[in-house]
């Protein structure tokens, strides 16, 4: 993937497919068929504790690119332990919570290398103020996003994630190619009764300023999954005309 500012990049490869799955038969078909047709390729949680490394390995044999979704969070000589892991497993995107803080953040990125992009989690997109009020964290989720996105650029991170309501504001305040990157992606307006919170399209999401889009639910259990993919590269290719005048 290059910048996206200048919109060089193929509308589907601003697309990450979320292989949430418990299936390995499953997992290894949205390998095969996504794969191909998607700039990346993402093992969360699910897969990579069922699975671990045989789930990279089968995302990296489809995929252009393998986004390991970790979200690491543990202390610093941990972390980078499992930094250096999955860089010896050929992962490309990597996440880890910024609230680990400074001195984790720093661990990893000394673990990272050259080839592995580390990706720091602001605020999980299923979280809305309500939610930071029962958590007592202070502030809105606009703000607390902006400031632990300023973390993981100051500390090694090659990109943050953050839900495409915040995307804007971040791109205003970070350039290129610092990577902005975002699930709760719904085509359509498809606001399904899920768990996702701060959605947005995704020509929204990437004319706002969005590098990678993480679809997951919207492609991978549609009844056409061919057309669920078209219509979201559509809509992608739309707001890359209008942004592009
Ligand atoms: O199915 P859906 O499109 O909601 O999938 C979103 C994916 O992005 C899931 O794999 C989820 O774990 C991940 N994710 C997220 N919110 C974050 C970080 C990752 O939803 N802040």
């Amino acid at each position: 993937m290059t910048e996206r500012a200048d919109f060089g990049v193929a509308a589907a490869e601003h697309v990450a497919v979320a292989l949430d799955t418990s299936d390995w038969e499953t997992f290894t078909e949205w390998c095969e068929f996504f794969g191909p047709r998607v700039g990346v390729l993402k093992v969360g949680l699910e897969a990579y504790n069922r699975w671990g490394p045989d789930a990279v390995a089968r995302a990296k044999r489809h995929g252009k690119a393998v986004f390991l979704d970790a979200k690491l969070h543990d202390i610093p000589n941990t972390v980078a332990g499992a930094v250096s892991a999955a860089r010896d497993q050929g992962v490309d995107y990597l996440t880890l919570h910024v609230g680990g803080g400074p001195r984790m953040l720093d661990a990893a990125a000394a673990a990272a290398g050259d080839t592995l992009k580390l990706l720091g989690v602001t605020l999980l997109t299923h979280l809305d103020a309500a939610d930071l009020a029962a958590l007592d964290l202070p502030g809105a989720p606009a703000e607390r996003v902006a400031k632990w996105a300023e973390l993981a650029a100051r500390h090694g991170c090659s990109g943050a994630v953050c839900s495409p309501r915040e995307v804007a504001r971040l791109r205003a305040r970070f350039e290129p190619p610092f990577l902005l990157v975002t699930p709760g992606i719904r085509p359509g307006g498809d606001a399904k009764d899920d768990d996702q919170r701060r959605t947005a399209e995704p020509g929204r999401a990437l004319a706002d300023g969005s590098d990678l889009l993480v679809i997951g639910r919207p492609l991978t259990r549609a009844e056409d999954r061919e057309t669920a993919l078209r219509a979201a590269i559509a809509e992608i290719e739309s707001a890359s005309t209008v942004a592009t005048g």
